[in-house]
């Protein structure tokens, strides 16, 4: 089955993995028929390694070995296929961590000044909260903007994971549906740690660095866990003014791009195809696009803060899944 979206084709075989499938190659290029021909969930071992690569056909060969004598069982389950796919210039897809209809081009028309103002004593609490935790990280990294932005992407994907966790699990509890906002929740963090994926090629972690987001992790997770059940109200606010932060760090890191303080190196291949980069684009491109991903954050979080302030619950009104 052929699939499209974002420009990009993916082919997604449905089938039974039942049928023997002898001759089975991994031949990269293949195309809907080759699949179709296989009878079977289509299988592409881009994102497995050379050894991984040579393991899966063997594997098939004895099972479908197995199969033909009347031996039904599986002894083993090694390597669900991925669906192969492929760029919409017929090229593999080289990541196995994220796929073609997961990427997006940034919006960045976003208004990147919207500032939430904190009138009650609640919304005053997480501002200076947040402005708090500035002055910390200001002399931690001073002008280290690439590990800044590395080690916060570290507390910045946090949030997302753990609302979406609470949420799907009142979701059960009470038998009733999210409003989407788990999965926008959800579709958060997977940003947020895709940010720091892509500024991991640009800045590497020292031990001590390491250390200090193992112990940051640790902290931060179980105080946003209880914060969030006390007050989710307080704690989308708080993530909202933490985008808020975020932007005006990325701006910082552009002015220095911009000043030749920091190389201006080649955008990491990831960034290129996450964001849907064109080919040469450079540091302050994916700068750019993720500078504006904080500020769609910063609208998704004090939007649910405000609907709490309603005195009404997120699902009542529709989550922006997709929202970018
Ligand atoms: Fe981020
Ligand atoms: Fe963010």
């Amino acid at each position: 089955m052929l699939l499209s979206r974002n420009g990009i084709t993916r082919l997604v075989a449905t089938g039974v993995y039942a049928v023997p499938l002898r001759g089975f190659s991994t031949a990269a290029g293949g195309s809907s028929g080759a699949v179709a021909a296989l009878g079977a969930r289509g299988g592409s071992t881009v994102a497995l390694g050379e050894k991984e690569a040579t393991r899966l056909p063997q594997e098939r060969e004895e099972v479908a070995e197995r199969h033909a004598k009347g031996q039904k069982e599986n002894v083993s389950y090694w390597g669900v296929p991925p669906s192969k796919v492929t760029k919409d210039d017929g090229t593999a897809w080289n990541w196995s961590c994220f796929r073609p209809w997961e990427t997006y081009k940034a919006d960045l028309s976003i208004d990147l000044k919207k500032h939430h103002a904190p009138l009650t004593a609640l919304d005053k609490l997480a501002f200076w909260t947040v402005k708090s935790m500035r002055f910390p990280t200001d002399i931690f990294f001073q002008r280290r903007y690439g590990c800044r932005a590395m080690m916060l992407e570290t507390v910045a994907a946090v949030p997302g994971m753990v609302g979406g966790m609470l949420l799907h699990c009142k979701s059960l509890r009470r038998f009733e549906h999210s409003g989407g906002w788990i999965k926008a929740l959800l579709e958060e963090a997977e940003n947020e740690r895709m940010h720091l994926m892509t500024f991991m090629e640009v800045a590497k972690p020292r031990w001590y660095e390491r250390a200090l987001v193992f112990a940051v992790q640790g902290v931060f997770f179980n105080a946003y866990f209880l914060g969030y059940l006390i007050s989710p109200k307080f704690a989308h606010r708080v993530v909202g003014y933490l985008e808020e932060e975020a932007i005006h760090s990325y701006t910082e890191f552009l002015k220095e791009l911009d000043n030749g303080n920091i190389e201006n190196v080649p955008a990491p291949a990831i960034a290129i195809d996450y964001w849907q980069l064109p080919k040469g684009s450079t540091l302050r491109d994916v700068v750019m696009v993720v500078r504006a991903d904080e500020a769609h954050h910063r609208d998704v979080n004090h939007f649910a803060s405000d609907i709490h302030y309603q005195g009404r619950e997120l699902k009542e009104a529709p989550a922006p899944i997709g929202y970018h």
